[in-house]
């Protein structure tokens, strides 16, 4: 018997049934975020050369799978990109929305993954699509042969700034959301805001709900640049076409990518169950769940996020100067203050025990302090919570076209 380095730990213990060993590994992570505009325009090299680790060529052959409303508007542009530089790919169009982000979505793209004979040391998979496509694919991807590396190119708000930075894949399971999946970064990740010109405005605001997560928990800068600019870029989607747009967009889509890498990159397995990027995320799913379809998931996390702004002007933490900047914003962005789930208060509570559960037996509950920074509690009361929903339901009414999302639908707020 040898021992080596690979048994870090207590090769021999005396235990009654003979000898334990205790293998101990730790596997290095490192996956790229490249940022670049226009990343199908033939001229632009930086999925050739852009990222060291996933060199690109001529001759190479690639699988790309694209979300089939993207392949509509942007299929064309990308086998000719491929073409031009030579590179065999293989382009398969997926259907990929919420409904069908399933079981079966996996399979298929396993099935495409069979059928190309893919290389798995030299030949990544290109995802390009929103999160659900891109969650399919990473998903598909991690489970293949073990794991086989993928690239992201996200084409939605929330692909840019969330699911395409993190390191988490997955598919839903009956009604559990994301219930099943893995973490499996992309080797790369490249961003292209410039996909977002043909994004609906109701995915624009999704994305900004998250984007003004990170401000109201980490970034009082960032969200005061949300607070003066971020209707009109939001108008604008994110296109830069004057200077001065161009540098809040820009400034916007870093700030909160960096703040949000910043945050997982210590935590990346979730090993810590106090993260602040969970902050809108306590009774989001609950609502999301029982308000379907009518909400988006960045819908559901701005009224948890409101909620909590409440809950946080009651406890002192925020002012109401402070909490009526925060709802100002939220209407700016074309998103929801309140949704009438809120009006059955055992609904809160059950979200907050199903979150308890989750968070191994504690709250661990993000509440914000002040515009910027945030804190952990753990002790929430029911009667707290429908003391927050009761002063939500009197702030939202004083904005009534903005109040719910069914209003938010049919009114044009700054469309
Ligand atoms: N993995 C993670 O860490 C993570 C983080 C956040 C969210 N997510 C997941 O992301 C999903 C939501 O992603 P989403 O908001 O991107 O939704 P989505 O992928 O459903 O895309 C929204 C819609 O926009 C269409 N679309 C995509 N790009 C377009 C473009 N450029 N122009 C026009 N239409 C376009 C899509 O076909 C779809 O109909 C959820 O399933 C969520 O669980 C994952």
């Amino acid at each position: 018997m040898r021992s080596g380095t690979a048994f870090t730990q207590g090769l021999r213990q005396a235990v009654d049934n003979g000898p334990v060993w205790t293998v101990e590994a730790v596997r290095q992570v490192r996956y790229h975020v490249v940022s670049s505009d226009g990343l199908f325009i033939p001229g632009n090299t930086a999925l050739l050369t852009g990222c060291p680790d996933v060199p690109l060529g001529p001759g190479d052959r690639r699988l790309v799978v694209i979300d089939e409303n993207v392949d509509a508007l942007y299929g064309a542009s990308v086998r000719a990109y491929f073409a031009h530089h030579a590179v065999d790919a293989e382009v398969v169009a997926l259907r990929a929305d919420e409904t069908v982000k399933q079981w079966d979505a996996v399979s298929r793209v396993v099935d495409a993954m069979n059928g190309f004979g893919i290389d798995r040391r030299r030949e990544p998979v290109i995802a390009i699509g929103g999160g659900v496509l891109t969650d399919i694919v990473g998903f598909a991807a991690s489970l293949y042969r073990r794991g086989t590396p993928y690239i992201r190119i996200p084409t939605t708000l929330i692909g840019l700034v969330d699911a395409g930075v993190g390191v988490k894949t997955g598919v839903n399971y009956e009604l559990g959301k994301n219930r099943l999946g893995t973490y499996a970064p992309a080797t790369a990740t490249f961003l292209d805001r410039s996909f977002l010109r043909s994004l609906d405005l109701r995915h624009i605001s999704n994305g900004l709900a998250e984007i003004l997560k990170m401000a109201l928990i980490r970034s009082e800068d960032l969200f005061t640049l949300l607070e003066s600019r971020g209707a009109a870029v939001r108008a604008d989607r994110f296109q830069g076409t004057t200077r001065e747009l161009a540098s809040a967009a820009d400034t916007i889509i870093a700030e909160s990518i960096h703040l949000m890498l910043e945050e997982l990159q210590p935590n990346l397995w979730e090993s810590s169950l106090e993260r602040c990027v969970d902050y809108g995320h306590t009774f989001s799913p609950t609502i999301e769940m029982h308000a379907l379809p009518e909400l988006l998931h960045g819908e559901a996390v701005v009224i948890d996020m409101a909620l909590t702004t409440a809950l946080a002007t009651l406890r002192g933490d925020v002012s109401q100067a402070q909490a009526d900047r925060v709802y100002a914003v939220i209407r700016a962005l074309g998103l929801p203050l309140w949704n009438d789930v809120l009006d059955d208060p055992l609904l809160l509570e059950n979200a907050l025990r199903e979150t308890v559960r989750h968070r191994d037996g504690q709250q661990r509950l993000p509440l914000p302090v002040g515009i910027g920074r945030h804190h952990f509690v753990n002790d929430v009361t029911p009667t707290e919570l429908r003391d927050a929903a009761r002063l939500l339901r009197t702030q939202a009414q004083e904005s009534p076209f903005a109040a719910s999302v069914g209003a938010l639908v049919s009114a044009p707020v700054g469309a």
